[in-house]
């Protein structure tokens, strides 16, 4: 049993990451003969890219996927940490799991993910869900056919968590949820610390990959077919830092633009890390979207301070100013509301930075205490209904930017990737380049292709539109 623990999370050593190839034991290969698989991935664009890589190598070992959890011979939830709301979801789920559980013991289920990170979340498995036949951490996602093999045999509760500053494991199978567009880690882990992320002791230290191997897997995308990528990470802005004297994201994005992919999109950006080369990057290259996801958190300086954000107010809309003079970008974020110490008079500095800013989008959260973090040690002293009225205050002056946004498209032609068939019948969806959500009747023969629609009705959340061409 290797149980994760905080101390050595907590560690950011010199020491190089290792590299090392995947490799399915011949053992293996067999395993899920006639077998189904259920996979329920909770969280980031990260967690449903690893979920990715966890139906690769189940698929190699010839499981199957299936959506109804009653039916499979092997469940599997992929958790999420970010806020308590999350871990409230994965637990309800285990509840109903345990009934399977005992109406068929020989159900094999396994927990992975951020959760399976937390010396907290794993003393309570070892209270409360005996019945797991195995948890693994996100820096061992390639022990899965192991512990797989073993869970089959009859392994009781088997936690495989490895608390190391992480390694990146190349050459990973995967099966991708969709054939038009497709993400790729370039960094993984986070150094940044902000005071209230759980972060940086689930996902470990940040490493990025070589771009050698980045180039390679767009290169074999575009073999493919697809479209559209997106690069990920927890500060993709980081890229190169730990690896690279001088060659960063713009660098990247550059190399990766010359390949000549249609579409490439890349989240998230600290602001931190945000440099005048990236800006000029985005701005001179057409298949480098005109979208950001620029997270802001508070428009507070004294909250900024202590979230250990590393920026102000000030240089943040200096920054976003930057960003702006890219004709027709689109720039998102992400707030947190009711940090502790957070006054009136802070949250009014987080409602100018909205009105300021006027965000085509943003996600926005109540703070939730993570174990562990330092801001979980502040005393949390705004009350839950002040948190509360703070996040429908802010929902509305974001919703009303977001329509104000989508407005302003209003009987403009975008470029649309049609992703597929809307729920209304007859009609496909799509993304903007600028990553609006557009729906139009057309034929699902379109689906994959990147065509020019009209926009006809702007909402808060999606838009209408009709194919030009
Ligand atoms: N790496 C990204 C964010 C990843 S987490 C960045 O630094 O911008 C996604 C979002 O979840 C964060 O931007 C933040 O707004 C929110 N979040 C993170 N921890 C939280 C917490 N403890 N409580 C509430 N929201 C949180
Ligand atoms: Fe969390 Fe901050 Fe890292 Fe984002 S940059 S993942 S908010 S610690
Ligand atoms: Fe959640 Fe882990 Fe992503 S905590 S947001 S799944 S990195």
């Amino acid at each position: 049993m290797k149980i994760p623990n905080y101390k050595d999370a907590r560690k950011r050593s010199k020491e190089e990451v290792l590299i090392r190839n995947f490799s399915l034991d011949n053992q293996y290969l067999d395993l899920g003969k006639n077998k189904k698989f259920f996979l329920k991935t909770y969280g980031c664009q990260m967690n449903e890219h690893d979920s990715e890589n966890i139906k690769g190598m189940l698929n190699m070992m010839q499981f199957t996927e299936t959506d109804e959890m009653e039916e499979a011979d092997l469940i599997l939830l992929n958790t999420c940490s970010i806020r308590e709301n999350a871990h409230n979801k994965a637990f309800g789920m285990l509840g109903r799991i345990k009934h399977l559980k005992e109406t068929n013991p020989n159900i094999v289920v396994g927990l992975c993910g951020c959760m399976a990170q937390e010396e907290g979340v794993i003393s309570e498995i070892l209270q409360k869900y005996r019945f797991l036949n195995f948890v693994f951490g996100t820096h061992n996602l390639d022990d899965l056919p192991k512990l797989v093999d073993e869970g089959l045999k009859g392994s009781k509760l088997n936690i495989d968590v490895l608390s190391v500053e992480g390694d990146i494991v190349e050459t990973m199978p995967v099966t991708r949820d969709s054939k038009y567009k497709a993400y790729i880690n370039i960094i993984y882990g986070c150094d940044k610390f902000c005071t209230y992320c759980i972060v940086p002791y689930t996902r470990g230290k940040q490493r990025s990959r070589l771009k050698e191997d980045i180039l390679k897997e767009v290169e074999e995308l575009i073999q493919e077919g697809y479209q559209e990528i997106t690069l990920l990470g927890q500060n993709v802005n980081a890229y190169g830092k730990d690896l690279y004297k001088d060659y960063e994201l713009a660098d990247l994005l550059l190399d990766i633009s010359k390949l000549n992919i249609p579409r490439i999109r890349f989240i998230t950006s600290h602001p931190w890390d945000f440099t005048d080369k990236l800006v000029n990057v985005i701005k001179e290259n057409d298949n480098i979207l005109n979208y950001v996801h620029l997270p802001v958190q508070s428009g507070s300086n004294k909250i900024l301070k202590l979230m250990g954000r590393r920026y102000t107010k000030e240089s943040y809309k200096e920054l976003f100013d930057k960003l702006k003079s890219i004709p027709n970008i689109s720039i998102t974020t992400d707030i947190i509301v009711g940090f502790p110490g957070e006054t009136e008079e802070d949250f009014q500095d987080t409602l100018d930075i909205v009105n300021y800013c006027k965000y085509d989008s943003a996600f926005t959260f109540i703070y939730s205490p993570r174990e562990n973090t330092p801001a979980s040690k502040l005393e949390d002293n705004v009350t839950l209904e002040e948190k509360e009225q703070r996040l429908y205050r802010l929902n509305e002056l974001v919703n009303k930017y977001s329509k104000e946004a989508n407005t302003r498209i209003l009987n403009k032609v975008e470029n649309v990737l049609v992703e597929g068939e809307s729920t209304k019948e007859g009609n496909l969806f799509g993304y903007t380049e600028t990553n609006k959500l557009v729906n139009f009747p057309g034929d699902k023969s379109l689906i994959g292709k990147i065509l020019k629609v009209k926009i006809i009705d702007a909402k808060s959340f999606s838009l209408d539109g009709e194919i030009v061409e």
